[in-house]
């Protein structure tokens, strides 16, 4: 996967995951992205920065915020989008992936955003499409999901600001999550102070702790005096076996609750990609509580999604 991302000059040609990329080009993501926030909040939400680009979500998985954000983001800066939708095309009579992708390439788009159940689906597509074709990886599999990382990264610097004296805590199903892997990338990227995570032997993978993780089984212990919670889905759809014995010795074990939130710091703050499972993952006290910026890391999405499609396309010598 090395350096199918960025240009000769480091500029980003692809968005796919991190595994070629610097903090420098996550610091240049969040900054623009900042500039974007004012105009989410303008009475007439648009900037002419796309005009005359065309992007086209290709989702062959179910999605609320990524695909909603995505169109909103790129109809924000006025982008023409095209919503594909799998269920009602000719993939339904045969047609393969790559056929489907050269005949909607053949309409002149510039950007396909990807969504697929498949690790690796985004990269695929990358590989085969046209030269002057870009992809983002809207969620692959089990691999990665990294605008969802780059927005939870934005939430977090806009409320601890400094990333290396954060403690931040990734709990529950980290074994099915392309969430967690992303994030785990990005937080050690911004030379994150303490990441852990937290789950039962079941919901991890055995070479997490090389990925530069502290491991915790138990979670009281595990977000004692933590900055950041970040609780994840249980990924019922891609687990084989009986990898937790119900959802209800889940939720008494690893859910989280208003009491076991006390033992993290003060100012802690919970957050979670969505969609959440109420009492299952967290309790909606916690959810709708004082400390959840939930909602917020919906609509920094917008935000961090139009940054990152406006450096893909308008790359610094064109601007
Ligand atoms: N966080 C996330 O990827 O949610 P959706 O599946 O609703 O896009």
């Amino acid at each position: 996967m090395t350096m199918l991302q960025t240009d000769s000059q480091g500029h980003l040609r692809h968005f796919l995951n991190f595994d070629d990329l610097s903090y420098q080009h996550l610091i240049s993501i969040m900054d623009t992205a900042e500039s974007f926030v004012g105009i989410t909040k303008r009475s007439i939400k648009k900037v002419p920065l796309l005009r005359g680009h065309t992007i086209v979500n290709l989702f062959f998985e179910p999605s609320t915020r990524t695909l909603t954000t995505f169109e909103l983001a790129a109809k924000r800066l006025s982008a023409d989008v095209l919503n594909f939708h799998p269920k009602t095309s000719a993939t339904k009579k045969g047609e393969s992936l790559l056929d489907t992708l050269h005949t909607i390439e053949a309409m002149q788009c510039d950007m396909f955003i990807v969504r697929h159940a498949d690790s690796g689906a985004a990269h695929f597509i990358a590989q085969h499409t046209h030269p002057d074709v870009s992809v983002i990886n809207a969620g692959d599999g089990s691999h990665a999901h990294p605008t969802q990382a780059m927005l939870d990264m934005f939430t977090i610097r806009h409320h601890k600001t400094d990333f290396t004296k954060l403690s931040v805590a990734i709990v529950g199903d980290v074994l099915h999550s392309r969430v967690a892997r992303s994030q785990i990338h990005a937080l050690n990227l911004l030379q994150t102070g303490e990441i852990r995570v937290i789950a039962p032997k079941t919901l991890l993978s055995n070479h997490i702790k090389t990925l530069g993780v502290e491991v915790y089984h138990n979670l009281e212990q595990g977000i004692k005096d933590v900055d950041v919670i970040i609780m994840l889905r249980l990924q019922k759809e891609r687990m084989q076996g009986a990898l937790l014995p119900s959802e209800n010795e889940y939720f008494q074990l690893y859910g989280l609750t208003a009491n076991k939130l006390k033992l993290a710091k003060p100012d802690v703050i919970v957050m979670h990609p969505g969609p959440i499972n109420r009492g299952v993952e967290m309790d909606s006290i916690v959810a709708d509580g004082p400390h959840s910026v939930i909602l917020q890391q919906v609509s920094y999405g917008i935000a961090i999604r139009m940054a990152v499609m406006s450096m893909i396309l308008t790359p610094p010598q064109s601007q």
